[in-house]
């Protein structure tokens, strides 16, 4: 079931979402209709708080690099390293795309939909994805993430879009 999404100004965006107990058939199914969702808006990657549920779920697709889709539950960094920028945007702040600079790599620890454990190791747009989603985890926007060059791009641009 495709589940509807919320906005940048949503303050379920900017709220923590708490660890999953259980891998349930319930949360099993927030995976399903959460892939539903983000494939209907074709996005890449989505956290449970942008369909209005704060759990720890967040899933990715990003098969056109290669790498297959995954849901991950309760996702953790566990390593960092290095940094690199992407240009990145978020289905919650539609037509906004900008540079942020993120680690370059990173390890994830997280449950997979069969509630095991897996660890994740990621570079380039596929850390940076991951990293984006689990900031949407705890209330973090990749706009707040953007060095102050950007921001004022950004600005201008939605000014631009919305003159008045
Ligand atoms: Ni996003």
């Amino acid at each position: 079931m495709k589940l509807r999404l919320y906005y940048e100004t949503d303050p379920i965006l900017r709220q923590k979402a708490v660890p999953v107990e259980k891998v349930t058939n319930k949360i099993r199914r927030l995976v399903e209709d959460m892939f539903e969702t983000m494939y209907a808006a074709k996005g890449i990657g989505l956290a449970a708080n942008q369909v209005g549920i704060l759990q720890r779920v967040i899933i990715l697709d990003l098969r056109k690099r290669g790498i297959k889709p995954m849901a991950l539950i309760n996702p953790e960094i566990v390593v960092r390293a290095g940094e690199c920028d992407n240009e990145e945007g978020c289905l919650s702040c539609p037509g906004l795309f900008a540079k942020v600079t993120r680690a370059a790599c990173v390890t994830v620890h997280a449950l997979d939909t069969a509630g095991d454990e897996v660890a994740v190791e990621a570079t380039g747009l596929h850390a940076a994805a991951l990293q984006h989603e689990i900031d949407h985890l705890d209330g973090i926007l990749f706009l707040d993430r953007l060095d102050p060059t950007e921001r004022i791009r950004l600005e201008q641009l939605r000014a631009a879009h919305h003159p008045f």
